[in-house]
């Protein structure tokens, strides 16, 4: 019976297992010296060997020569153990049997002595599945485990097993494999099967298993049933629907060149060939972040899975771009690839990930624009922090409404749900006794656009006298200065209660006020039609919304 390559070439010891080295180098001494723990924790991605390597343990541990670091692997205990049938190695698919009966049982099969060997070894894989109780039943046995116990538990999610747990095993965190180690090991296994495989095609089938072994051999096998024992890199990347970096590069060029329409096509091709827009967006984020890695660390970095003639092509590719450009690109591309998760309209989403991709790359760096203005300019203003000495601003527009308590719609709830509230006094202003009461009705005035009362005020007198203010004004200004200019001006100020009269007597020469701040279109003009400001709008683009001017204030 053909038996998958997985499992033809499963490490037996731990010469054969590829990395991992850290783990060998403890697991070694461990048995050499005799210190076996009772519980170990595998952690890792899926086929990174966490289960052969309990297999090895269990072999180094039972074989009839062991406890040895080289099982003998031809004493019936090394050889039941590789063929799954050992009484003493008892595997248990935590998956299946994650309830608490399962554990029960488990924990009275512990208490019997090993039938024929040293070692009782329970195996559990998955065993992020078992459910809380039967963990609590398992946590018994482990805390006072019979001499002979030695449990392993693998798991992809090691995070999830219980601290009691954990705390009483050894723990362990298998890694993702070196690429290049595992093209070797391919190309072993290829030599071994008599297949004839190019270095490309290899390079492509270990990329398909992202890190995890066993995917990679499991996509050789397929390589193998499809194509024979002549594997090319082409037919090998159609077999396993990945895109050759020809492919990638297509979009690559589009970018440097800003053409949306060859993004468009590209996703027509695409479409046409049946393939799935959301495997394209991942590749293209793979292929993305090879190209920003080759940039910042050179593509000869092991951080890149690729072959060489990969990495030639990768140099080339990420010559054309700044780094700050890939990092953009990078970032839109895994936006895209999110945003395909849920889209309905999956073409629609990719067409517009790709465009907003070659937008993207006519940003300018913000400190080559700056230096492109020549004279260094002032900092921009920062809109959403006025100088914290201005009084009232003229010009601006109020700031935008900060939220900090309740949304309206939690507000609304509050307020239904508790009687209402008796309503506050209209929050006034403090009321500055010694304030130039003149100046600020004048300001107040022009804010409010009553001209005339501004230019009344101005020759007239003005002041706090017990609480009251004290207008004192001269008759031909009876008109332009009367009550109700007063009270709007007052409301404007934040004091709609102060109270008030008008006196018509003499003015003592009055000081002449300020000149009232220019108009909001003038200062606005006047800041437009300056040079630098022009030469920043035709850099950066953009609307002017506010003109404030900093020194009035
Ligand atoms: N580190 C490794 N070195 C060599 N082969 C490996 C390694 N990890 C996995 N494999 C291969 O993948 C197959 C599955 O490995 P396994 O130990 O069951 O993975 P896991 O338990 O981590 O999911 C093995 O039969 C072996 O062929
Ligand atoms: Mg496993
Ligand atoms: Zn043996």
């Amino acid at each position: 019976m053909y038996q998958v390559i997985a499992r033809k070439y499963r490490p037996q010891s731990f010469d054969d297992l590829l990395n991992q080295d850290h783990i060998k180098t403890t697991l070694r001494n461990a048995i050499e010296q005799n210190r076996i723990a009772h519980g170990y924790i595998f952690s890792g991605q899926r086929g990174t060997g966490k289960t052969t390597t309990a297999r090895i343990v269990a072999r180094c541990l039972n074989c009839v020569q062991g406890p040895t670091d080289k099982p003998c692997d031809q004493c019936a205990s090394c050889l039941e153990i590789t063929a799954g049938g050992s009484p003493d190695v008892i595997e248990i698919d935590a998956a299946s049997n994650r309830g608490i009966n399962e554990m029960r049982e488990l924990r009275e099969n512990v208490r019997y002595q090993p039938s024929r060997d040293r070692y009782k070894i329970f195996i559990v894989d998955e065993a992020h599945q078992i459910t809380s109780e039967a963990f609590n039943a398992l946590l018994k046995t482990i805390e006072e485990p019979p001499e002979w116990a030695v449990f392993i538990l693998c798991t992809t999610e090691s995070h999830k097993i219980p601290a009691t747990i954990a705390s009483r095993c050894q723990h362990f965190s298998f890694r993702s494999v070196d690429f290049n180690d595992l093209i070797d090991r391919m190309r072993e296994i290829c030599v071994s099967e008599g297949i004839d495989a190019d270095d490309e095609a290899l390079a492509v089938i270990a990329q398909s298993g992202e890190g995890s072994v066993r995917d990679s051999l499991s996509a050789l096998d397929q390589a193998i049933a499809c194509c024979g024992n002549q594997l090319e890199a082409a037919a090998v990347r159609t077999l396993l629907g990945a895109f050759g970096i020809d492919a990638m590069a297509q979009v690559t060029t589009a970018l440097a060149n800003q053409e949306g329409g060859t993004m468009l096509s590209l996703v027509d091709e695409l479409e046409r060939n049946g393939g799935s827009p959301q495997h394209f967006s991942r590749e293209l984020s793979r292929y993305l972040r090879n190209v920003l890695v080759a940039k910042i660390s050179g593509a000869e970095s092991r951080l890149i899975a690729a072959s060489p003639s990969e990495r030639a092509e990768l140099t080339r590719i990420a010559a054309c771009f700044s780094e700050e450009d890939l990092t953009r690109y990078l970032q839109l591309s895994l936006d895209l690839f999110r945003d395909l998760q849920f889209s309905l309209q999956p073409r629609f989403h990719l067409e517009l990930g790709l465009l907003k991709m070659v937008q993207a790359g006519k940003l300018v760096a913000i400190e080559e624009a700056l230096a492109n203005l020549g004279t260094a300019p002032p900092p921009p203003p920062r809109p959403s922090a006025p100088p914290p000495t201005a009084a009232r601003p003229q010009t601006a527009p109020p700031p935008p409404p900060v939220r900090t308590g309740p949304s309206p719609f939690e507000a609304d709830r509050l307020k239904k749900a508790a009687a209402p509230p008796p309503t506050p006094p209209a929050a006034a202003a403090p009321i500055p006794s010694d304030a130039d009461w003149r100046a600020r009705l004048h300001t107040a005035m022009v804010e409010t656009g009553l001209q005339f009362s501004a230019d009344a005020i101005a020759q007239s007198d003005a002041a706090l006298v017990n609480n009251e203010l004290v207008v004192t004004t001269q008759k031909q200004f009876r008109l332009d200065l009367g009550r109700d200019e007063i009270a709007t001006a007052l409301k404007h100020l934040g004091h709609p209660a102060l109270r008030f009269k008008i006196v018509i007597g003499e003015v003592a020469a009055a000081a002449p006020l300020q000149k009232p701040a220019p108009k909001e279109d003038e200062v606005t003009e006047r800041a437009l039609a300056h040079p630098e400001v022009q030469r920043f709008r035709e850099v950066f683009g953009g609307d002017v919304r506010t003109v404030r001017n900093l020194k009035e204030n």
